[in-house]
């Protein structure tokens, strides 16, 4: 979901923005482009597509030798995917460039008021709007961040902008509300990104913006003010993000490397945190909270995408083993619903980047009602990290690929933790614990005796590839499963599929059921084992092809699927963190042999700031 960056110092600042936007792609976006202020004027340059055609484009132009610039990936909301609309935009008087990520929502207003003063417009954005309504502005105030901030004063919505002007060629302002930036402060060098990757290289000393505020950034420092004028004063804080190599090495895609990577993903979120002898899970992030967590009345669990999957397998598992009544909400759902919080009632956000818009905004509404809040999430300081009262990190490592594999089992073990953590506070038997504990940690071997199969699963995924649609089906704690495998192929592989609860199949899918339908049917030996049977039956009665994900020695369910991939056998609650691993391998095969984009599928970003 787009980008910033921007860059003050002694370099050359077009090769460090090309860079820091390169860093930035995997968010996902259609067009990007950079703004270098020159001793004789702007060194702009736009393109639609990636990154590669903008630098190819500023490379052909000559050397721009301006040490100031801004850079920008654009995910279009407002206006197609054109170069006209790519970022950065400019004012009319052709003095103050601008990027920004977010939607402005009263642009409409703002643009007629201004067209009305005589501003000519070049696009079609909501963004071109903001900079002129700082150009009108500036005539009437001294400094660059006053017009800027006056003009946010004015402005509804959701932004992360980053400003620079020829009339002050040596400053950058920034500013952020919802969509995120984070300053770098370097030796004598300032790096504004939309994250840490583009500023990883530079320094770990990095300053986060909140909302509200606004960076002035100039060669002899940084000054913070807010939208209503007040002077903020911030150290900067390290940042303590593995400085991971992030490359895909040997693998052809990030999320193959990712999916290989899940059985550490789960062994880096249960290190230190298992406690098999006591059958408990030591979570230092939450303990300040452990009163509250031991008398929840409800847990509100609330996220987007395969995080609320996540989310939605953990509800069985704290339901059955922690005895705590789950409501699990879509993030963009809960934030416009009448949310009903009693005394007790704690609200629980997952999110890989801890910037998607919709669950923060969930979370935002939580606090509105003094309801404790925690947060799993992967990225260090992120906003989610930041705004819950407590939390628990993923340390799964940056993930790149937009669709999310070993981020979502690091959040399904985190969910296991949680559950012994509750559990264990609230009546779970030391037996019980232990059970869940000991199993637990002997499941990232599981996955990758999995793992080690993976030719196995390319030649089944061969078989279903030139399929287009399917059924994915599951029950309990598998129904995510089911939902989750069909999110995984509908997003890298761009063919339609279905995740459904076993059981409704015959309440309205099971008429798609013929010789062209294929259903993936996670039907593990578990409590609901003999209803899934009756499931492949039914689909077998009409033709329909089966592949079925089964425990291993499982013989009978050979003799009706079409095609079975085995899976270790552990506890029901437990199967998830296995059932899943076959399903991404699916996705991935299906995805990599149609030769599509699979670690930045088309239309998708990796962190969704807008809503
Ligand atoms: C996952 O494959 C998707 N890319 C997407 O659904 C993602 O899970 C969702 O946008 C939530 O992201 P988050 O975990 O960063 O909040
Ligand atoms: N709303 C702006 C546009 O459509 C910014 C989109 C983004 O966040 O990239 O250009």
């Amino acid at each position: 979901m787009c980008g910033i960056v921007a860059y003050l110092g002694k370099e050359r600042a077009a090769p460090i923005l090309i860079d820091g936007l390169k860093a930035l792609e995997y968010r996902g976006y259609d067009s990007a482009g950079i703004a270098v202020l020159e001793k004789d004027g702007v060194f702009l340059e736009r393109a639609v597509g990636k990154v590669a055609v903008l630098e190819d484009k500023v490379a052909k132009r000559g050397e721009s030798e301006g040490s100031v610039g801004i850079a920008h990936t654009r995910w279009a909301t407002h206006g197609g995917v054109t170069e006209r609309n790519a970022h950065p935009h400019r004012a009319c008087g052709g003095a103050i460039y601008l990027v920004h990520n977010g939607i402005i929502e009263n642009y409409k207003e703002i643009k007629s008021e201004l067209k009305s003063k005589g501003h000519e417009f070049l696009s079609e954005t909501d963004t071109e709007t903001i900079a002129h309504l700082i150009e009108d502005i500036r005539k009437d105030v001294s400094v660059l961040e006053e017009a800027v901030r006056l003009a946010l004063g004015k402005v509804r919505g959701t932004y992360g902008i980053a400003v620079v002007s020829e009339d002050e060629p040596e400053k950058i302002v920034a500013a952020r509300n919802f969509s995120p930036l984070i300053l770098g402060v370097g030796k004598n060098e300032f790096i504004i990104a939309s994250d840490a990757t583009p500023i990883m290289k530079f320094t770990n000393n990095v300053i986060y913006i909140n909302d509200g505020e606004i960076v002035t950034v100039t060669p002899s420092g940084y000054r913070i003010r807010t939208i209503g004028n007040e002077e903020i004063s911030r150290d900067p804080e390290v940042l303590d993000l593995e400085i991971g190599i992030v490359d895909k090495g040997n693998y052809p895609h990030f999320l193959l490397k990712e999916i290989d990577s899940e059985p550490d993903a789960v062994r880096d979120a249960t290190r230190g945190r298992l406690e098999i002898g006591s059958g408990n899970a030591k979570l230092g992030g939450i303990e300040r909270v452990e009163d509250e967590i031991v008398q929840v009345n409800r847990l509100h669990i609330c996220a987007c995408g395969t995080a609320y999957l996540a989310g939605a397998v953990g509800e069985y598992m704290i339901e059955e083993y922690a005895g705590v009544p789950v409501e699990l909400d879509l993030g963009s759902e809960f934030r416009y619903r009448k949310p009903i919080f009693e005394e007790n009632d704690i609200f629980l956000a997952i999110s890989q980047s801890g910037e998607t818009a919709d669950t923060l905004a969930s979370l935002r509404e939580a606090k509105e009602k003094n309801v404790l809040t925690l947060g799993v999430v992967n990225v260090v300081g992120s906003t989610v990290s930041r705004e819950t009262d407590a939390g628990v990190y993923q340390h799964a490592g940056p993930e790149i690929s937009v669709a999310s594999s070993k981020a979502f089992v690091s959040q399904v073990a985190i969910m296991a933790l949680l559950t012994l953590f509750m559990g264990r506070r609230r009546g779970m038997s030391l037996v019980t614990g232990e059970r869940i504990a000991k199993e637990l940690s002997a499941v990232p071997a599981f996955m990758e005796s999995i793992l080690r199969r993976k030719e196995e699963m390319k030649k089944i995924a061969a078989r279903y590839a030139s399929y287009t649609n399917f059924l994915f089906l599951g029950r309990k704690y598998n129904y995510p499963i089911a939902l989750e495998g069909a999110l995984k192929l509908k997003e890298i592989s761009y063919i339609h599929a279905e995740g459904y609860a076993s059981g409704e199949m015959k309440h309205g899918p099971i008429a798609m059921i013929d010789e062209n339908f294929p259903s993936v049917v996670i039907a593990p030996q578990d409590s609901v084992y003999e209803k899934n049977i009756s499931n492949i039956q039914e689909i077998k009665a009409r033709r329909g092809p089966v592949l079925a994900i089964a425990t291993e020695g499982d013989k009978d369910i050979a003799k009706l699927a079409d095609d079975v991939f085995y899976i270790p056998k552990t506890l029901e609650m437990l199967t998830p963190l296995l059932s899943v691993v076959p399903l991404h391998l699916f996705a991935y095969y299906i995805a990599a042999s149609k030769g599509l984009d699979v670690d930045k599928p088309r239309n998708l970003a990796k962190s969704v700031t807008v809503e």
